[in-house]
């Protein structure tokens, strides 16, 4: 049938491209380990930055909630109401990210392919006019492509070329969409300068702070601090080390959201468990200063070690660190000597990231051990051999 051999020969495709994904399975021997066809590693790529998942607050908390409210939502929360403690919790995540209200979503791509749409309503729909970094995540695609959106886009992180692209459409409404830590290269939008653009311009600021969010900025707040009044998306299951994302913004732009995007109306509400991880995380993250200057000199010593050998870490400045190995074979081959070296980190290749730009991906986690660390530094060797 065609439809068999349509798959098959799209496989066969990214087979040949040395572009093929497969599903492994893998087990938990412990914080920040894998277990690995019956080989423990050390996790290197999961995005687990401060080792919440594990952390036993978090656990209790999501076991406390399945007690107290259930294992499921039941449906959406227009239609079942929302519980009292998901409210609460809420009101504490626009606390810590200094908004006047907060959303809670699934996902962090839903939240992206859902909001998005429903903000481009408001200036004409597919004709909005949209400014997105080159880089931007799938999802923030996901959400233009939704709205049927042509984006214009501005050469990564160049904010002169952003300006210069939004110059002539002065006086109309505009969105410049954007992270504020770039999850593959790891680097750094400088939000208030984007703020700064916006206001000029009287644009909306769409903010990812998906790897931004319990990592950097006062208290693990964000970056987004720094662009007040920005539309602010961030994600539960990085740092925060649970699952789902949030909006952060205007209680007018909350109750806008309630009443117009469909990925909130119409999806059934998170699990109870997944909410009680996130009401544990709220209460350690502010305090977790040690482990956020832990990860970012982790982070330095790492890119000064790949660095010794000529290794490209593009502008990384955070904990994701990019070692740039070029074509696709080469990244899978160095995934292969480092998984042999006891370290588990992922090749990352096109579409995911620019053609020729194929790399491993480390994603540090301050929950690693001293041990882990000199382990993962004494293996950068092995990665250009
Ligand atoms: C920048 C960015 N935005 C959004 C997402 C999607 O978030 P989630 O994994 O919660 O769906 C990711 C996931 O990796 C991401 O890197």
């Amino acid at each position: 049938m065609w439809f068999d051999d349509a798959i098959d020969a799209a496989l066969d495709q990214a087979d040949r491209e040395h572009r093929r994904r497969r599903i492994r399975p893998v087990a938990i021997p412990g914080p920040r380990l894998v277990l690995v066809d019956g080989r423990q590693l050390i996790d290197a790529c999961s995005n687990d930055y401060l080792g919440l998942s594990q952390h036993p607050a978090l656990k209790a908390r999501a076991i406390e909630w399945v007690e107290r409210f259930g294992a499921g939502a039941r449906a959406a929360r227009l239609v079942t109401g929302t519980l009292e403690a998901v409210s609460e919790l809420e009101v504490r995540l626009a606390q810590f990210k200094q908004t006047e209200a907060a959303l809670i979503f699934n996902a962090g791509y839903q939240a992206n392919a859902a909001v998005l749409p429903a903000l481009f309503e408001l200036a004409g729909g597919r004709d909005a006019l949209v400014f997105s970094d080159r880089l931007n995540h799938a999802s923030l695609h996901a959400g233009c492509a939704a709205a049927g959106v042509r984006q214009i886009r501005f050469r990564h992180n160049d904010l002169a070329h952003l300006e210069e692209l939004i110059a002539p459409h002065a006086g109309k409404p505009c969105f410049i969409v954007t992270e504020s830590v770039f999850s593959m290269d790891g680097d750094r939008a400088d939000t208030a300068a984007l703020a700064a653009i916006a206001r000029r311009h009287d644009a909306v600021l769409y903010l990812d702070e998906a790897h931004a969010t319990g990592v950097l900025g006062p208290q693990g707040r964000g970056l987004a601090v720094a662009a007040p009044g920005a539309v602010v998306m961030g994600t539960l299951g990085k740092a925060f080390g649970a699952a789902g994302a949030y909006i952060a913004g205007s209680q007018a732009l909350i109750d806008y959201l309630v009443n117009r995007c469909a990925g909130f109306i119409y999806s059934t509400a998170p699990a109870p468990a997944v909410c009680g991880a996130v009401d544990a995380a709220l209460d350690l993250i502010p305090a977790m200063d040690g482990e956020r200057a832990l990860l970012m000199s982790r982070a330095a010593r790492l890119r000064q070690r790949l660095a010794e050998f000529g290794i490209n870490t593009l502008a990384s400045s955070t904990q994701i660190v990019p070692a740039i190995l070029g074509a696709e074979d080469k990244a899978l081959a160095a995934q292969q000597r480092l998984e042999a070296a006891g370290v588990l980190a992922i090749a990352i290749r096109p579409p995911t990231v620019p053609e020729g730009l194929a790399r491993l991906r480390f994603a540090l986690s301050s929950a690693h051990s001293d041990a882990d660390f000199e382990q993962l530094l004494d293996a950068i060797g092995v990665i250009g051999a």
